[in-house]
Order: structure tokens, then C-alpha cells, then sequence
């Protein structure tokens, strides 16, 4: 049984392969058509205006927020719990990183400790779709409104999922998504994307992630080299196409899961009735978790832990005044939360399994 299942279906790959093999005798290694195609694309899936290819989805974050002039001595709201990636490009702008706890019941970014974090110097907010759920975007808006902020998905997580009919990517003044190999979308290798209606926005990121350039040596603004990789731009463009069949697919494993736990001990969470999570990660929470992962495990059932230290406990945080302050309920969730298997490929028999042998434990 696999936690995560990257397979592809036989002809997805042989077309990716065919395009790779043209690409190589082109030798148009870097941008260009592939990277054009892809960007139009994605645009389109996330039902936004533009796209823009970059290296990583970290960097997605990081070139959204140069790119709106966030930087030294403004301040970005965030959530405790979260993927390292979220931080880190704030405090590469050169922003100071405020953190807020989760709703101990959605996990999400709690809209109550976001209106009171705010000060004169708050820039931004930066809601995390996490696991594939929805953050409280209309909540959230509110507040960005009142006070004049930019409010930028971390959509790293949740490529496809819908709130209130919108889409991730879609919401926001511009969103970062992360093609790490593992998300809903992956690519044989690191990726990322920022998504956003605002032309202006998506050109300033395009020349930002191309040293600067749009004519080749001819360099207006201090840019960095943060491209996405053709190659990896190709076979996005094939996944994409088996996204929504995918993101389905995830539902109904997840389906399977709330029916089968929903007696049982262990907590689970839905997604509010008016979204459309995509499940990147079905994650349930109870008080032992370590000795459940590890009954688990000895039974061959693979789970992760995402995650198991909140932002302002990490070492390297040590000397950021978050560091001092207290998230209950992050720290809870990092104690207390197990991600079992997920992926498109999951079968009714294996959730069986896996639910079978959690009740019996
Ligand atoms: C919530 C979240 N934010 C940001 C990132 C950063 O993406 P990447 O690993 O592509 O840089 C990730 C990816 O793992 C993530 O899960």
C-alpha cells in the first residue's frame, strides 16, 4: 500500500516522453512555447487571467509578494500551522511574519485572531488552502478590505478545489501553487506557479523570475533566475489534463473514509457543504496518535505527519518573536493529527483495510 501513488497512466506518460524527446531536439530548453502553453493553461483551470511558471512554489510566494512591493517593515498575517514554505517568503521580502492559530475545528486560519493581529504596518494576509480545504475567504476578505490589504492564497495545497464555486487561484489579489512531485499536480520535479487577475502584477512576476528581463540582456529591474523548467512545464500540461479525474477520484477515497471512521474515535473534518475540497491530505487527529501510527505502520499501513512542529516552535525560528508566543491549538494539532493514505489510486478494499485495522486497534 503507498501513502502517495505517482503513477501515470501508460499513454499520459508516453506523450509526455514523445513531447520531451521533441523538445531535446529543439534544444528551447528554458520558457518558450512549452512554458506558454502550460501557463495558459493553468490559468485557465484555476479560472484566473494569468499564470506565471516559477522554480518552486516558495518562490511563487516570494515573487507575488516583491512583485507587490511588500517588503521591510511590513508586516504579513499567517497561520501557525503550516508547511515551512508558507514563512519564509515573507521573511525573504524582508516582512515580518505574524502568526495567528487555526480553528481547533476546520484547522484553518482563524478569522478572529487575523482581525485582531492587525496593525498599521500589515501588508498582506496569507490564508493556506490547507490539506486541500478552503480557507474562510469571505471572513477573510472582509477584513483585507476594511483595512486596504492584500489577501494571496497559499494554494500550494489545493490545485482544483473550489469555494463557493470559485476556484483556488481565483480568489485573491494572486495565488502561489507548488508542483512539488507529491501535490494534486506534481512534476517529475520541483515547480511552482503564481496565479492572479492583475496583468500588470503577472508581467512584473514574469520579468522578476527571468533576471529581470523581457528583451534577452536587457535588464530593467533586479530579478533572480526562478523559471519553470520546460520540461517539467510539459508534463504538467499532460497531468493537468487528468486533474479534475484525479481531484474525483480523492473525493470519493475520502468519501469512504468518513463513512467508515465516522463512529469511531478518531476526529474527522469536512469541508464546509459549500466548497469543493481536493484532499491533498486526509488528515484525522486523536490524543494517541504515536502509538496509532506506529500499530499502523507495523501492520504495513503507511500515514505522515503534516505537521508535527508548528512554525513558531522550529529551531530556526528561535531568535522571531513569534517564537515566544503560544498556539494552542496548532501545537494540539501537532501532536495530535496523522494523515492517512491518499491519492487517486487508493481502492475501496485498501480503505477498508486500513479503517478496519484503526477500529480494531
Ligand atoms: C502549504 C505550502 N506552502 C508552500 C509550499 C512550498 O512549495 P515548494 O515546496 O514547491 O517550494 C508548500 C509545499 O510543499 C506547501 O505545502
Amino acid at each position: 500500500m503507498h501513502f502517495c501513488d505517482l503513477k501515470l497512466p501508460n499513454s499520459a506518460e508516453s506523450k509526455i516522453w514523445e513531447k520531451a524527446k521533441k523538445l531535446v531536439t529543439s534544444n528551447a530548453y528554458i520558457l518558450g512555447s512549452e512554458v506558454n502553453h502550460f501557463e495558459d493553461a493553468f490559468a485557465h483551470y484555476c479560472e484566473a487571467k494569468h499564470s506565471v511558471g516559477v522554480a518552486t512554489g516558495c518562490d511563487a510566494l516570494l515573487w507575488a509578494m516583491e512583485a507587490l512591493g511588500i517588503g521591510k517593515g511590513d508586516e504579513v498575517i499567517t497561520v501557525a500551522n503550516t508547511f515551512i514554505g508558507t514563512v519564509l517568503p515573507i521573511l525573504r521580502v524582508g516582512a515580518t511574519p505574524v502568526l495567528v492559530d487555526c480553528d481547533p475545528i476546520t484547522q484553518q486560519i482563524d478569522p478572529e485572531q487575523v482581525a485582531a493581529a492587525i496593525t498599521p504596518r500589515t501588508a498582506a494576509i496569507v490564508p493556506v488552502h490547507l490539506y486541500g480545504r478552503l480557507a474562510p475567504m469571505d471572513e477573510l476578505f472582509a477584513i483585507a478590505d476594511k483595512h486596504n490589504l492584500f489577501l494571496l492564497e497559499d494554494a500550494a495545497q489545493a490545485h482544483g478545489s473550489r469555494y463557493k464555486g470559485r476556484r483556488a487561484g481565483s480568489l485573491g489579489k494572486a495565488a502561489g501553487f507548488s508542483f512539488y512531485p507529491a501535490k494534486n499536480l506534481g512534476a517529475w520535479g520541483d515547480g511552482g506557479a503564481v496565479t492572479t487577475n492583475d496583468k500588470a502584477l503577472s508581467k512584473k512576476i514574469s520579468k522578476i523570475r527571468n533576471y529581470g528581463q523581457e528583451k534577452k540582456y536587457y535588464h530593467d529591474t533586479l530579478g533572480w533566475n526562478s523559471r519553470l523548467d520546460s520540461l517539467q512545464a510539459i508534463v504538467l500540461s499532460e497531468k493537468l489534463k487528468l486533474l479534475d479525474q484525479w481531484n474525483e477520484n480523492r473525493r470519493t477515497v475520502a468519501n469512504w473514509y468518513y463513512d467508515r471512521l465516522k463512529d469511531s474515535e478518531f476526529c474527522l473534518y469536512h469541508e464546509r457543504s459549500e466548497n469543493e475540497a481536493v484532499h491533498h491530505l486526509f488528515v484525522i487527529t486523536h490524543k494517541n496518535r504515536d502509538s496509532i501510527q506506529e500499530k499502523l505502520q507495523s501492520k504495513g499501513i503507511p500515514t505522515g505527519i503534516h505537521y508535527p512542529v508548528p512554525i513558531h516552535q522550529h529551531k530556526c525560528f528561535a531568535d522571531h518573536s513569534f517564537a515566544k508566543e503560544e498556539f494552542p491549538h496548532a501545537e494540539r494539532q501537532g501532536s495530535e493529527l496523522l494523515s492517512l493514505p491518499m491519492h487517486p489510486n487508493l481502492t475501496e478494499s485498501e480503505v477498508d483495510e486500513i479503517c478496519e485495522c484503526m477500529i480494531k486497534l
